[in-house]
């Protein structure tokens, strides 16, 4: 169609993807084959895809199956294979998120997950002209010390990291329980992201203590700011992006938060679109600028701002986003 070509053929940015999301049933089952582990039980005979209905189901999938991650290899080939599907989707600049406690905590050195990530994001630049970096998330159902000690690990390789961020299972886990940890992350340089995920009931407080308290530089999905009018300026003004992701929104909450996207839009919040996890909802990026274009009626004009402000908030040089804005 007119809008899949449209959408096709944009130059793209994408802030917003989790790399063990990225993990498709196939490639599940041959790095569990030739690790010599057991295709975990998900893994349907036919690949037809993993089934799950809310935050919760979603992550007993997804810790269980990342399990078959053990070398570096499989790090790499991971990242390899998101890379070059992000190419063929013209995303010429990526910011993945990877949970590196999800693989120390099983006894994964931190150094065999950041060398094979980090290598397949040169060679992405090196053979497709694609930029990526890496945002390391902490596991909020984790304790803060956990978060710290994590961070301690990560610093001799500051300069493959750009930012931290913090997901995983929201409630209960407010940001303010790692305020300690980023404050120390923003002191070694790192740039600041936090999930407010749409489904909490506290979503609105968790917004205002990322955006008021912690200081983040992007919110990722933060949909619900909407309904509060002080939060909402305080984003504008100082230019907070949100990272939102539809299809995501539409499995995990059965309500794609449309017409809040189209309102923050048009009020000149920085609202952007994403994929979240592709492999488990489905959908890269450019099948969420389609269901979100169709759903929405979205102009060419709207779509176009869309990725300019993926452009303005990615955290690149200035120079970089001027080719594109
Ligand atoms: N939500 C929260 N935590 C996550 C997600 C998500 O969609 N994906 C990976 N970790
Ligand atoms: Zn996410």
């Amino acid at each position: 169609s007119e809008l899949k070509d449209f959408i096709g053929q944009m130059p793209k940015a994408k802030l917003h993807m989790h790399l063990e999301g990225a993990l498709e049933p196939s490639l599940v089952r041959l790095i569990a084959t030739r690790n010599n582990l057991p295709v975990p039980s998900s893994i349907q005979e036919q690949d037809s895809g993993y089934s799950f209905n809310d935050l919760s189901s979603f992550l007993a999938l997804y810790y269980p199956n990342m399990a078959v991650l053990q070398t570096t290899q499989d790090f790499h080939d991971l990242a390899w294979s998101y890379l070059t599907k992000a190419h063929e989707q013209k995303i010429v600049h990526a910011e993945i998120f990877f949970d590196p406690q999800a693989h120390t905590s099983r006894g994964v050195k931190f150094a065999t997950v950041i060398s094979g990530y980090h290598s397949a994001t040169i060679e992405a630049q090196e053979q497709f002209g694609m930029s990526a970096s890496l945002i390391m998330c902490f596991l909020r159902d984790m304790d803060a010390q956990s978060a710290m000690n994590t961070l301690t690990e990560a610093l001799p390789y500051k300069d493959k990291i750009i930012g931290v961020g913090l997901d995983s299972d929201e409630r209960d886990n407010p940001p303010s329980k790692f305020a300690t940890v980023f404050a120390r992350a923003r002191e070694e340089g790192f740039l600041l992201t936090m999930h407010c995920d749409i489904d909490q009931k506290n979503s609105i407080e968790h917004i205002r203590q990322v955006s008021e308290e912690i200081g983040v530089d992007r919110i990722d999905h933060g949909t619900n700011i909407v309904e509060n009018a002080r939060l909402l300026n305080l984003v504008i003004e100082r230019g907070i992006g949100l990272t939102c992701c539809p299809i995501s929104n539409s499995v995990v909450t059965e309500d794609l938060k449309g017409a809040e996207i189209k309102r923050l839009l048009h009020d000149g919040v920085k609202v952007t679109i994403n994929s979240d996890d592709p492999a488990y909802f489905r959908g890269y990026l450019n099948e969420n600028l389609e269901f979100i274009g169709e759903k929405l009626s979205l102009t060419r004009t709207d779509l176009v701002q869309l990725q300019r402000n993926a452009f303005d908030i990615a955290w690149i040089s200035h120079d970089d986003k001027s080719k594109y804005i």
